[in-house]
């Protein structure tokens, strides 16, 4: 297809929908409600991982493409996505690390550690970065295209009274000023592009499960009713040159 986007063409004709970070509890929540749409021809999925042995995997409308997240190999899917020739209507960026085997959210500042904040922002801000700044030239041309890149709420500065979490919580207020900044260059270089810094609510994946105790059972949400969230709140935002803070329920989070 000679690289070039045919980002003229009607959305419902030729669109496809790349969801990255397909095998977390969001991303393949996003990918299979996507699916489950009528409509729905091409979901582009960007992973770690290799396909999953589930429906989604083997949907023959699903492209599994495999990543490793460094510059270079973002670069090298974008690339496939473009080589489609297909509208990427909708790109959801579900990459972020709160915990794992060697990272956890401190509680206090003896608890710094300074190789798991270098590891946090690796995957919350390097990873979507990489991701926008690959896409920003081959969307020149796009109409109607959503980008939302998975944010958290603990990323507003406002919001902040109880601390803790010093980590986590500054990659994403990092994540946002980046998306803040990127939105103003996207509203020049691709005016037809449309950022949204995502808050989904507590959400009961691998990434919440340790902390999922002190929460309402009906504050945890499945996450297939975020993803139905999100896919709604991707068809109503309109193109403003702006990047909109919002929460799972459309409502606009204080920076
Ligand atoms: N769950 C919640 O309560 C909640 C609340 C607020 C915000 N969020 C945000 O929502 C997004 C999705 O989270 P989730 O709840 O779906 O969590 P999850 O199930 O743990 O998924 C983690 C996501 O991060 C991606 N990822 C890329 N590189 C990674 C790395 N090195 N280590 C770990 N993960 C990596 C994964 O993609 P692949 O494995 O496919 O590569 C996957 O999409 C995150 O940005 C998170 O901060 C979640």
């Amino acid at each position: 297809m000679g690289g070039v986007m045919h980002n003229n063409v009607a959305p419902e004709e030729h669109s496809a929908t790349v969801i990255i970070g397909a095998s977390g509890g969001i991303g393949s929540a996003l990918v299979s409600r996507y699916l489950a749409q009528s409509n729905c021809e091409t979901v582009f999925a960007v992973s770690r991982l290799p396909p999953p042995s589930s429906a989604a995997g083997s949907d023959t409308r699903v492209h599994w493409l495999v990543c490793d997240s460094s510059e270079e190999d973002v670069k090298r899917v974008v690339a496939e996505l473009v080589s489609s020739g297909l509208n990427l209507h909708r790109i959801v960026i579900c990459a972020g690390l709160l915990h794992n085997d060697t990272v956890a959210p401190e509680k206090s500042l003896d608890k710094l550690d300074p190789d798991a904040l270098r590891a946090v922002l690796d995957v919350n801000l390097v990873t979507p970065a990489l991701w926008l700044a690959a896409l920003v030239k081959p969307l020149r041309r796009a109409t109607g295209t959503v980008i939302a890149v998975l944010s958290a709420r603990v990323g507003s500065i406002t919001d902040n009274r109880l601390g803790g979490w010093y980590s986590y919580r500054a990659s994403k207020a990092a994540l946002n000023m980046f998306l803040k900044t990127a939105a103003i260059e996207y509203s020049r270089r691709s005016p037809g592009v449309k950022l949204i810094s995502f808050h989904p609510g507590t959400t009961d994946t691998y990434l919440s499960s340790p902390f999922q105790a002190n929460v309402a059972k009906e504050a945890l949400f499945t996450p297939d009713f975020v993803a139905d969230r999100l896919i709604k709140l991707l068809d109503e935002v309109q193109p403003d040159g702006q990047l909109s803070f919002l929460d799972w329920a459309g409502i606009e989070i204080p920076w």
